[in-house]
């Protein structure tokens, strides 16, 4: 599967300096007027998420030109059969409503997936010059420093992040989810990033994070990361997580089995179904990630 030509530092190496380059663009521009177009319902597009993401998959043709792409605004590439066995899966800007709204919370979300699953994830904060790195069987780092989850246990000590889905149903079912969460935890948090959310429980800075309705580009190197510091990702039901599913339960693992259970859907609740998103192209380019 890995060819001399492609090692893995080398497709980490490109994916840092890229994450880099397409957040320093973005930072520079966070405070000036946005472009800013609607693409669905409360879904935008800016001018800076086209310009990161062109940084972005320009280094990586010009790097890896028989390798697959899977970006948020660009789309996908052919098969990942014909492409050498590796896709890039890519989100120039996550947090593009922050960003319009000048909030200083998004991020740059790059993965590497071969057949087992993710294989390298870099989530990039330009404002912070926080780089957090995983590397699938080698752990994690933010900025060279050894990652890992955090020991807490107790739900009244934990910090939960989450994000709200676009569908209204669905955030009608996050609220009564919420019912059942907000008196138990110790305090929660919605942040807008669903990327820096995964790197954050990665890091230990949150003790769990959800999200409803997430892109493969939104997680691939989110959940690897969070896998890598010793954490734990299913739906939000419990069900082994890949990046083609839209819901995601992150953990520090101690507390998912309890936070599970708070949260937790039932195939009879509709409402957590979002109509907007159109999963029928997800499974095009990406394999599955194996269940943990
Ligand atoms: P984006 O900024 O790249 O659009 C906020 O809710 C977080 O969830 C962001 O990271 C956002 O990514 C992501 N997200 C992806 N799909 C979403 C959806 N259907 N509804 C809401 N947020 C979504
Ligand atoms: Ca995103």
């Amino acid at each position: 599967m890995q060819t001399e030509a492609h090692p893995v530092s080398e497709m980490l190496a490109t994916a840092m300096e890229a994450a880099r380059q397409a957040g320093q663009t973005i930072a520079s521009h966070c405070l000036a007027d946005h472009e800013i177009t609607f693409k669905g319902y409360r879904d935008i597009v800016t001018e800076a998420d086209i310009a990161a993401e062109e940084i972005v998959l320009g280094m990586i043709r010009d790097r890896f030109p028989d390798h697959a792409i899977l970006s948020e605004e660009a789309g996908g590439t052919n098969g990942n059969e014909a492409h050498n066995g590796y896709t890039w899966v890519v989100d120039p800007l996550d947090g593009t409503t922050n960003y319009a709204h000048r909030i200083p919370l998004f991020s740059v979300s790059i993965g590497v997936v071969d057949a087992v699953g993710p294989l390298l994830g870099v989530v990039y904060d330009p404002l912070r010059d926080q780089m957090f790195v995983a590397r699938r069987g080698k752990g994690t780092r933010v900025n060279d420093r050894p990652m890992h989850v955090s020991p807490v246990t107790r739900l009244a000590h934990a910090v939960v992040g989450l994000d709200w889905a676009r569908d209204d149903a669905v955030r009608q079912a996050i609220l009564i989810r919420l019912l059942q969460l907000a008196p138990r935890v110790g305090t929660i948090r919605a942040l807008g990033s669903a990327a820096l959310g995964l790197a954050y429980v990665a890091a230990g800075w949150l003790d769990a994070y959800f999200h409803p309705a997430l892109g493969p580009w939104d997680a691939a190197a989110g959940t690897l990361l969070v896998q890598e510091s010793g954490g734990r990702c299913t739906t939000l039901n419990g069900a082994p997580y890949h990046i083609h599913l839209t819901d995601c339960l992150a953990t520090n693992g101690s507390l998912h089995r309890a936070v599970l259970a708070l949260i937790e859907t039932h195939d009879s609740d509709p409402a957590m179904d979002d109509p907007h998103l159109d999963r029928s192209d997800r499974t095009a380019s990406v394999p599955l990630l194996a269940p943990d």
